[in-house]
Parts: structure tokens; sequence; C-alpha cells
């Protein structure tokens, strides 16, 4: 089997630390596998995302959108660091209480039924409304005043969404609004948009504009843009490898090179006869600007039709600015580790190795990663790289945790570990199962004081108010 080129993951010094004084210890007392998440990382993040907003003066709400990441030391470490919290669901809404946050300081996003809906109303948190249904439920429901934004979609030019209403929907809304003042408070207008591209946003920002313009015409007082989430991560240690990798890749899919694409894979490339076309799935690793750098970058652009920036316009007419990232928080905050099971040579010279976890507990709603895990063998070995591919441990074909060849720097053998980077946006919980009554892979906190690292059940975290962080247990390093 062909020898792809590397694709080397950033690491996170805190994270790489880690791996080389106290992994293997952890990984011993706890078992394999392992989601493991750092909240020290993760309160970097919001740091540098807070740090954008007020060098511009931006009055702002940071909403940690919790669907990101099951982990409840996220949550507590959100609410310890004066974040608000966006939530998705009833346990998400669970969380967020249980883990102290005040209903003022909560914010529900994404489609509702009738259930979560009145549990909302119930508790008084800002009800983000999807659409006209949810809309007319609350005024129903509500026995208060509740605080709502209205999602808004469909902006000229953006792609077509199943979320949010179209402006010229939301416009007819205000006579609505204006009328039922004792069911529902419109604080705002939101959009979510699942692209990196500026200019789509700044056309999201132009058109909510003209409707916040509109709704105060209407006789109301929204003073909330919420701009949702959508600030990408930082994969890649080398943007180059990335591209020197997915250029094999092509020309395999080709045939004119020895296959580095598991049965039938194409990645989402579109094969033609002489060249692949369109946009791989894995497309977001190729990023190399931080979320904190793409933020200030769209605070400071123009919006259009307005000839002013988007920091300038908000602080010129009083807006507050609301954001709800999930994966820029828990960029580098968390890693995945399994264990080789065992490694199988297929009678084509394809190398197999079998891992003791599933792709759902690693791959965000199975599409393929594209940087590489790390190999961590139990006993020294000498450098001898090979290409192969990753199977999980389900009986389902389907179950590979790699469908692209990957660079290993010597064969493994069983024990080994294998470490997943970067795993604690989407990675490890959006499509996890526990397919087979496989139990999903423990999740523990670790925090750093000077260079002695302390693990504990994610669930056992608790930060100190004024930080840094104090687990339950300490394991050995
Ligand atoms: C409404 C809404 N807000 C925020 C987010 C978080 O997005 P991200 O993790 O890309 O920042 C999502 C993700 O799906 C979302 O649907």
């Amino acid at each position: 089997m062909v020898t792809p080129p590397a694709v080397p993951a950033l690491l996170d010094p805190l994270v790489r630390q880690f791996l080389e004084i106290a992994l293997p210890a952890v990984a011993e007392h706890h078992g394999t596998p392992l989601h493991l998440v750092f909240p020290q990382v993760f309160a970097r993040n919001a740091g540098n995302l807070r740090d954008v907003l007020t060098a511009r003066g931006i009055d702002h709400r940071l909403c940690y959108a919790h669907k990101v990441n099951r982990s409840q030391a996220f949550v507590r470490e959100a609410r310890r660091l004066g974040l608000d919290i966006d939530v998705a669901s009833a346990g998400e809404l669970d969380s967020a209480l249980r883990a102290g946050f005040p209903a003022a300081r909560v914010e529900a996003t994404g489609p509702k039924g009738e259930r979560f809906l009145k549990r909302l109303l119930a508790a008084g948190v800002t009800v983000n409304v999807d659409n006209r249904w949810e809309l007319d439920r609350i005024i129903a429901l509500a026995e208060r005043p509740t605080p709502i934004l209205l999602r808004v979609s469909g902006f000229p030019g953006t792609a077509a969404s199943r979320f949010g209403m179209p402006p010229e929907e939301v416009e007819r809304l205000w006579p609505v609004l204006a009328a039922c003042r004792d069911s529902v408070e419109l604080r705002g207008l939101s959009f979510h948009l699942d692209t990196g591209a500026h200019r789509d946003r700044l056309r999201a920002v132009a058109g909510c504009l003209a409707l916040l313009e509109s709704a105060w015409a209407g006789g109301l007082a929204p003073d909330v843009l919420d701009i949702g989430g959508g600030l990408r991560q930082v994969f890649t240690a080398d943007p180059g490898a990335y591209d020197t990798y997915t250029r094999a890749l092509r020309e395999s899919l080709l045939d004119r090179q020895p296959g580095l694409a598991w049965s039938g894979a194409t990645f989402g490339y579109r094969i033609g006869d002489t060249a692949t076309h369109g946009t791989p799935v894995f497309h977001k690793y190729a990023n190399t600007v931080p979320a904190a750098e793409e933020l200030a970058a769209l605070l400071d652009a123009e919006i259009p039709g307005h000839h002013r920036s988007l920091a300038a316009v908000l602080t010129d007419n009083l807006l507050q600015l609301w954001l709800e990232p999930g994966k820029a928080l828990a960029d580098h905050a968390g890693i995945t580790v399994a264990a080789v099971e065992f490694t199988r040579d297929l009678p084509d010279g394809t190398v197999l190795v079998n891992l003791d976890l599933s792709r759902d507990q690693v791959t965000p709603a199975d599409q393929e990663t594209l940087v590489d895990p790390l190999l961590l063998p139990a006993e020294p070995a000498a450098p001898a790289p090979l290409g192969a591919f990753l199977a999980g441990h389900l009986c389902l074909e389907r179950d590979m945790v790699s469908t692209r060849a990957i660079r290993l720097p010597c064969r493994p053998r069983p024990g080994d570990l294998l470490v997943f980077p970067n795993t604690a946006g989407y990675h490890s919980d959006l499509s996890a199962a526990t397919a087979a009554m496989h139990p999903a892979p423990p999740r523990l906190a670790v925090t750093r004081e000077r260079s002695t690292f302390s693990t504990g059940p994610d669930a056992g975290y608790r930060p100190t108010e004024e930080g840094p962080c104090a687990p339950t247990t300490t394991s050995p390093n």
C-alpha cells in the first residue's frame, strides 16, 4: 500500500505538553477510548474573542453554543467566564440550568416543538424564534412578556435555509408583535449562516439592519443584532501539507496513483474523465485564519450600502451584538484517544488498523477528517512510515474511522495509542451513538497548574470562581 503524504495537526501547547507528560498514565488509569476536554483552552478561546469585541467598544453577549459538545466542564467554565449560553434542546437547557446559568443568560435557538417551547416559557429564557408557528405558539402560551429574537434567512444572494423566516415575512410581523406586547417583547433579529464567507455574512447584516429600522418605524424598539456562530477552527499545522495531500488524493481518485481512498469513497469530489471537480467535504481543514482574526475582519469590514464598518454601525446605533460561537470556543479544547486493537493486511496489500472506537465517535456527521491522528507507541519503535486505513470496532462495513489513507510513522501494535486532535468541536459528539451496546467513551476534564496536570470526570468539574479550575479527582502524571 502506498505511503501517503502527512497532514500534521496543529496542537495547542497545553495539549502537547499533556500528551508528552501525562497521557500514558491517564490512559492506563481510565482505559480507552476517552474524550478529554481542556476547559483552560476553552477559556483562552473565549478571551480571544472578547478582546476583539472590547477593543472596538462593542456592547456584546457571547452565547456559547452548547450543541458543539456535551461537556459539562465547558458549560460550567462558560458560566464562570461570564458568557451566556445558547441551548437547542431540553437536555441542553437542563445542563445550563444545572451549571447555574440564570434564565437571563440563556438563549434558545433552533427549531422547537410545543413541549420544548413550554419549558422555555416556564424557565423565562430568551427565545430565538425560528418560524411563524413558533411565534404563534408563544403568543398563545406565554403568560408574561417573553423576550424574543426573530431568526431571518433567505437574504438575497445567500443559500436557501430550512431555518428562519425570509425578510418579507419578518417585516409583516411588526403589527402582530406590536399588538401582543403582553406575551412577546422583540429584543432583536438574528441569523446563523453555515459558511465562512464574509460577503454572505455582511449581506445578512445589511438585511437585518434594514429590518431593524423598519421595526422601529413599526413602533417596536429592538436593539440586538445576533450574528449566530460559524467562526471557524484551525486544524492544520501546515496548509501546504493539506494541498499536497488533496492533490495526491485527487490523482488517486483518477486512478493515476495507487489508492488513497477506501472502497468507493469520493469525499464530495465529482470525478470527471481527466479531472476531479467540486469542493471536498473536508474543506474546513484547510482554514488557517483563527476565529478571533476572522471576527476582527468581519467587524472591520464595510457593510454594503452603509459605507461604514460593522463595528461603527453597532456602536453608532447603540446596538448590542450577540454571537453564538460553538466550534470557535471548542477549538483545540478537546482530544479523543483510542487504542490499537490489531492490524490486518488485506490480500491487495491494504493495511487496516483496528481501533477500539467507532467512526461516529470521532468524526462530525460522518465527514472525513483531514488532519492526521498521532500514534503514541507503547514501546519505542524505529521509524518505518506506512499508509493505512483506520477501522472502527462496530461490525458494520461503514465503520471506517478513516476512508482516506493515513500516514503513520511505523506499523502500530496492539495497545499503542492513537490521539485524534481537536475533536471537541462536534467531532466527538455530533453523531455519537452507543451502537452495538458499546458504551460511550468517558469524558474527562483536564487542567494544568504549572506543569502538573489533573484529570477528573467531566461531569464533576467545578471551576473556582476566580479560576483556575478544580477537577474533583487527580490522577497520576
Ligand atoms: C443557530 C445556531 N447558532 C450557533 C451555532 C454554532 O455554530 P458554530 O459551531 O459553527 O459556531 C449553530 C450551529 O449549528 C446554530 O445552528
